[in-house]
């Protein structure tokens, strides 16, 4: 089990039990969450948020959450342009710095494994808010969630992902952390070139899931209990014209929503392009906006239990 005063890097590390007692926790504080209730348990307590990279829910959800708990916020969007990044200070040194002014850092990143460096000089806790295309811990976590919410579990459930699955650091999140309950079938939606990575499918069918891939999304689309959309990661393209043959592969409109099961959900960790129209939001189904809600719960008891 984790213990405090460490940090929380990477889906990778999670038990099945550890994701249980934070699902559980996250459901005692969504009224919170929901603005029904306030806390003070994290009074006289100090978030520092600091951001290499755009963001706008996952630096707000970590802000609100600690904020709902009577703590305080010390933030940096532009850590890239406007800290000591741009004096050529290290990331281990960054990390033991802010130590000194905060107790609990969450830190997002374009570069896979910088938050782990920042980490390395750090004293207090610290949370990955994204590193590249790595990984993406809590807001795994907050889809696990979303999922247990509406389903009362996930065992035997068939979880359809559908875009950029080679550089979407969510989907590789949610495998992570799936991955350790019971008889799923995971369903892959991609270009070829966008396919999840080999290391995380070998992983899935060693943990017991049934994997099945695919480039057509109408033709699996009614099997499925949750469709997690994601956009194609354009900054993790070499060019514009790269990024341009994958653009609007995949669009979720009202025509193909006739095809989900009427118990199906449908999950996107937001920012939206073009892959799920607006038209969509007022159906049932749609729980992205929900999904954000959760997240401020999410963070909430994670904070909790790291802090
Ligand atoms: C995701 C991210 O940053 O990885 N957004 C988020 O945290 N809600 C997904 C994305 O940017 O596509």
């Amino acid at each position: 089990m984790f213990e405090k005063k460490s940090n929380l890097l990477s889906s990778k590390d999670f038990t099945k039990e550890e994701i249980l007692k934070i699902m559980k926790k996250a459901e005692k504080m969504l009224p919170y969450a929901r603005k029904e209730k306030v806390s003070d348990e994290m009074k006289g307590k100090v978030l520092a948020t600091l951001f290499y990279e755009p963001s706008t829910r996952t630096r707000f959800s970590f802000e609100t959450a600690m904020l709902r708990l009577g703590g305080s916020v010390i933030s940096n969007a532009q850590m890239k342009e406007t800290s000591s990044a741009k004096k050529g200070e290290s990331l281990s040194d960054t990390g033991r710095v802010v130590s000194c002014f905060a107790d609990i850092i969450a830190m997002r990143h374009s570069e896979a494994g910088s938050v782990a460096e920042l980490a390395k000089g750090a004293t207090v806790p610290v949370i990955n808010a994204g590193d590249g295309a790595n990984d993406h811990p809590t807001q795994g976590l907050l889809d696990a969630f979303t999922i247990f919410k509406e389903f009362g579990g996930v065992d035997g459930l068939t979880v359809g992902m559908v875009g950029d699955l080679k550089n979407g650091r969510v989907p590789h999140s949610q495998c992570e952390l799936l991955k350790n309950f019971k008889g799923l079938k995971f369903v892959f939606v991609s270009p070829k070139e966008l396919a999840m990575p080999r290391e995380i499918v070998n992983k899935l069918k060693n943990c017991g899931h049934e994997v099945f891939e695919t480039v057509d999304l109408d033709k699996v689309i009614g099997e499925l209990d949750v469709l997690a959309c994601t956009r194609i990661q354009q900054e993790r393209f070499a060019s514009e014209n790269e990024y341009l043959q994958y653009k609007g592969v995949y669009v979720i409109d009202a025509g193909l929503m006739k095809l989900l099961k009427k118990t199906a959900i449908v999950m996107h960790p937001l920012p939206r392009i073009d892959e799920l129209l607006p038209e969509v939001d007022s159906d049932l189904r749609a729980k992205y906006f929900e999904q954000v809600t959760n997240g401020v719960a999410v963070r909430m008891a994670a904070m909790e239990m790291w802090l």
